[in-house]
């Protein structure tokens, strides 16, 4: 199976950055990488642009780095999937922890979002940390489980640099295995070229932020990874 890689941009980046970026990006050849699933999670504003850019991409998607806990309707400044139809999006990011934080997102309404992606056909990747784990997989319908990927972030390593130890990553994978089944589970928090196989080896996949602004850092860290497979085949 290969390994998902996801790029949340956060909200950083305006026009100019995102053009240059994606002109490096094509050029530096990532389509012949045969390991990596790639998803970009750019700020929303930026979505028709990289939609048409990726148009057909081998093996890089898209991906929102939220969506609205509710159908289309009267929801001022909230994406609703029917917004977002036609623009070939693949995953949603729901619950990072910066939504719990600073917007007060809670579980039920992470939980809510999960519901709005699965309906569209969008896939949740739905972001936990220890602290929340149990009460998020409460407030999913167990149905929508197998549709899930899990991100396990530690609040500790995401943008540190100080990224967690194999170990502990793996007892949470385990943990989320309970707790959600035999679904996906994908790393985040200080993933960088020089640690990537490390979680590949245990988990699914990898959700990088600080890491996949500069293309060259990018693109580095998806060769690391695409190696890191192919060594352990
Ligand atoms: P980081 O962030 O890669 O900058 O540590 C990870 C995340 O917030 O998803």
């Amino acid at each position: 199976m290969p390994k998902l890689i996801i790029a949340n941009w956060k909200s950083h980046k305006n026009q100019d950055d995102v053009k240059s970026w994606v002109a490096a990006y094509q050029s530096a050849r990532v389509a012949h990488l045969q390991q990596v699933r790639i998803a970009l999670a750019p700020p929303m504003v930026f979505i028709p642009m990289l939609a048409e850019a990726l148009d057909q991409h081998p093996n890089t998607a898209l991906a929102v780095q939220d969506i609205s806990p509710f159908p289309a309707g009267a929801y001022t400044g909230a994406i609703s999937t029917e917004n977002l139809e036609g623009l070939h999006i693949k995953y949603a990011i729901v619950g990072h922890s910066e939504r719990r934080r600073y917007f007060h997102e809670t579980t039920q309404e992470v939980a809510n979002k999960v519901e709005q992606a699965i309906k569209a056909g969008i896939t949740p990747i739905v972001c936990v940390d220890t602290e929340y784990l149990q009460t998020q997989a409460a407030a999913i319908h167990e149905d929508y489980y197998a549709q899930c990927i899990i991100a396990y972030e530690p609040l500790s390593a995401i943008g540190t640099g100080v990224s967690q130890s194999t170990t502990e990553v793996q007892e949470v994978v385990e943990a989320v295995k309970r707790a959600f089944g035999e679904v996906p589970v994908i790393y985040g928090g200080s993933v960088s070229q020089n640690n990537v196989s490390e979680y590949l080896s245990i988990c699914d996949g990898a959700l990088v932020a600080s890491n996949s602004l500069a293309v060259s850092e990018f693109v580095g860290l998806l060769e690391a990874a695409e190696a890191s497979v192919v060594a352990a085949q």
